[in-house]
């Protein structure tokens, strides 16, 4: 039974991106006669037996690398695990791709695409030489059968504002409605009832990946309100959104103006603005999102 674990799969639909990149395989340690390269042979699994792959020593972050010898645009990463026994082990490995050696590549930033089989990306926006798989903690062994990596077009799609194409509600409503923060138009503003925890929130309608959201405030007046307003991205509505993880805290926006907030790649189909404390007003001129609304 070949048993083709593909942590990232994206169904490449034409053969223009479906370059395969070649490199130098090395890794962390090895064991017996598991070399780096037997994740890049060609052979995903043979009989049952791993002899087509590699395994690291039992170890601190065992690591592998696959070195391009060259920077390029990366679309698609598959890796296929070991079908014999402990595909476990794989678990909580990382992907990271970047240019640098520092800490044998393990610091590069980390890919964070959603893993979603048959959906294609059209651009990751992941560049680099070096690809490592690395397993933080200890007492780790890493065992890959294959890794294939595939070039990305040259030209990145551009990241777009995907607040538009969702849909915006609020705790309360004073007068000025939720959806102005996403119409595009600075000077119509949302504004919530004077109230305790005040939240506004955006529905992506699906999983994106958000690089930043840029929140413009209001320059009528009380520009201070939105100090502190926290910025949560996520999937869950616990508390209406609001126990997601945070991108950022606003310390201050001028009025009238707009203040980036880099969120790194966090994954979420809701993004929420959310004052915490008693009597609060929450309002937001406009929340633009940058998002790879590509899949
Ligand atoms: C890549 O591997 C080949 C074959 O093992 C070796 O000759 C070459 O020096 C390596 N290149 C780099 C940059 O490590
Ligand atoms: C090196 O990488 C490992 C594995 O990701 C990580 O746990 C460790 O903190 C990194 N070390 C430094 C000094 O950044
Ligand atoms: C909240 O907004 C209302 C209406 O704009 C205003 O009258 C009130 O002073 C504001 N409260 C605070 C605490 O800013």
């Amino acid at each position: 039974m070949l048993k083709t674990v593909v942590l990232l799969l994206i169904a490449v639909e034409t053969d223009t991106y479906s370059v395969k990149l070649r490199g130098n395989a090395t890794q962390s340690s090895v064991f017996e006669y598991y070399r780096a390269d037997q994740a890049i042979d060609g052979i995903k699994y043979a009989l049952g037996v791993a002899s087509f792959c590699t395994h690291s020593r039992k170890q601190m972050n065992p690591w592998w690398r696959l070195d391009l010898l060259d920077n390029y645009h990366i679309r698609t990463v598959t890796i296929t695990n070991r079908a014999d026994c402990c595909p476990e082990r794989l678990n909580n490995a990382e992907i990271r791709i970047g240019n640098s050696l520092e800490n044998n590549s393990n610091n590069n930033p980390i890919v964070r695409w959603i893993i979603r089989a048959s959906h294609s990306y059209s651009c990751p926006d992941m560049e680099g030489r070096y690809v490592n798989i690395v397993i933080p903690g200890d007492g780790r062994i890493l065992t890959v059968c294959e890794v294939e990596v595939y070039r990305a077009p040259t030209r990145c799609p551009r990241w777009e504002n995907i607040a538009i194409k969702g849909k915006a509600v609020q705790s309360s409503t004073f007068y000025f409605q939720a959806k102005n923060a996403i119409d595009n138009f600075d000077p119509t503003c949302t504004h919530t009832k004077n109230e305790m925890n005040p939240w506004w929130r955006l529905d992506l309608v699906d999983l994106q990946i958000i690089r930043e959201v840029i929140v413009t405030n209001r320059m009528d007046c009380c520009f201070e309100q939105i100090n502190g307003a926290e910025i949560r991205i996520g999937n869950s509505l616990e508390n209406n959104g609001n126990n997601n993880p945070v991108c950022a805290v606003i310390s201050g926006i001028p009025a009238g103006k707009s203040v980036s907030y880099s969120c790194g790649g966090m994954q979420g189909r809701y993004v929420n603005v959310v004052i915490t404390g008693d009597s609060k007003n929450l309002s937001l001129c406009e929340v633009r999102v940058n998002g790879n609304g590509n899949f």
